[in-house]
């Protein structure tokens, strides 16, 4: 079985099947994970790259050590400290790492669509590890993969993502996957953080009381406000902010039923959530740091064509 894409540039592009294929890939990728040698030598004399143009914790060491139980040697590379301070373009920076012989490149950006830009002009796999306001597919992956394995399925779940909306490549990614996968969607937090044409665009609800938006779900995803994304002032402060959607351990057990809370991190504790929330039996935060590695295993898997990897 193959993708119907050699990037992967965003779960937009992918069909059910593809994420079908990369969801029971994970599955057995996880497998490979609970044994006492957790590597396998699927990508053995492959090279990637991680282009990291933005920070990141659990991405960037997810994608490494994900390339490393499959054998592949790994590159890593930080725009801060390189010579894109002295002016190197994208394109020249890459096609100079490629010409040392690299197979494979993971890039997260802060401008939206510079995978896309760098797909049109370099003959290798690309995976988008999260480029600006647009995607974060392999979050989306990770967060179905991780729903998935505590509730059984995703079609007909009643998923919320919780928060700042308008500036979130996981909430994007995350609603065109559960939109594919036949799960049911709704968005939540404060008008405006949420964008007046999502509801039409994708078919999904839209509600601005948390209570009633918890009380609806299965799985909330709560979501990190993205300052360093906005240019505008959109809420008053961050204490009024997670006054009215934060979410803590009170309000979810006032709900008359146990609801399953994820968030992609980085959290920011005491404003989308509380730890008594976050650290609660009900969250699976670091189920999914877990599933990521085994998630970006079969994306980097799948994208090289490999034949058999046990
Ligand atoms: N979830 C996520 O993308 O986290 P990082 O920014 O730490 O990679």
């Amino acid at each position: 079985m193959q993708l119907s894409t050699k990037h992967l540039l965003g779960i937009k592009d992918l069909q059910l099947s593809d994420i079908e294929l990369i969801l029971s890939t994970a599955t057995q990728f996880k497998e490979v994970l609970q044994r006492p040698i957790k590597k396998v030598p699927s990508l053995r004399d492959t090279t990637i790259v991680n282009l990291f143009y933005e920070n990141s914790t659990r991405t960037r060491i997810s994608f490494e050590l994900a390339e490393k139980r499959l054998s592949a040697d790994t590159l890593n590379f930080s725009a801060s400290g390189s010579s894109v301070s002295k002016g190197e373009t994208l394109l020249d920076t890459v096609n100079n790492i490629l010409s040392m012989k690299v197979d494979m490149v993971v890039m997260r950006h802060s401008a939206t669509g510079a995978p896309h830009f760098l797909a049109k002009h370099i003959p290798v796999a690309i995976v988008n590890a999260g480029d600006g306001i647009n995607e974060h597919p392999t979050q989306a992956l990770l967060d179905a993969f991780s729903i998935k394995e505590k509730l059984g399925k995703l079609e007909g779940k009643k998923v919320v993502l919780v928060g700042d909306i308008m500036h979130s490549r996981v909430a994007l990614s995350n609603i065109y996957l559960l939109k594919k996968a036949g799960a049911e969607v709704m968005v939540a937090g404060p008008p405006t953080l949420i964008p007046k044409y999502i509801s039409k665009a994708f078919d999904i609800r839209v509600e601005y009381n948390l209570e009633k938006a918890l009380q609806w779900c299965d799985v909330a995803n709560i979501l990190r406000i993205q300052l360093e994304r906005q240019n505008q002032v959109l809420f008053s402060s961050l204490r009024e902010y997670s006054l009215s959607y934060g979410v803590n351990k009170k309000l979810l057990d006032s709900l008359n039923k146990e609801i399953v809370i994820l968030h992609p991190g980085p959290i920011n504790r005491g404003v989308e959530i509380d730890s008594d929330a976050a650290d609660s039996k009900q969250s699976i935060i670091l189920q999914q740091v877990e599933n990521g590695v085994a998630v970006r295993m079969a994306v980097l898997y799948l994208l090289s064509n490999k034949q058999s990897f046990a």
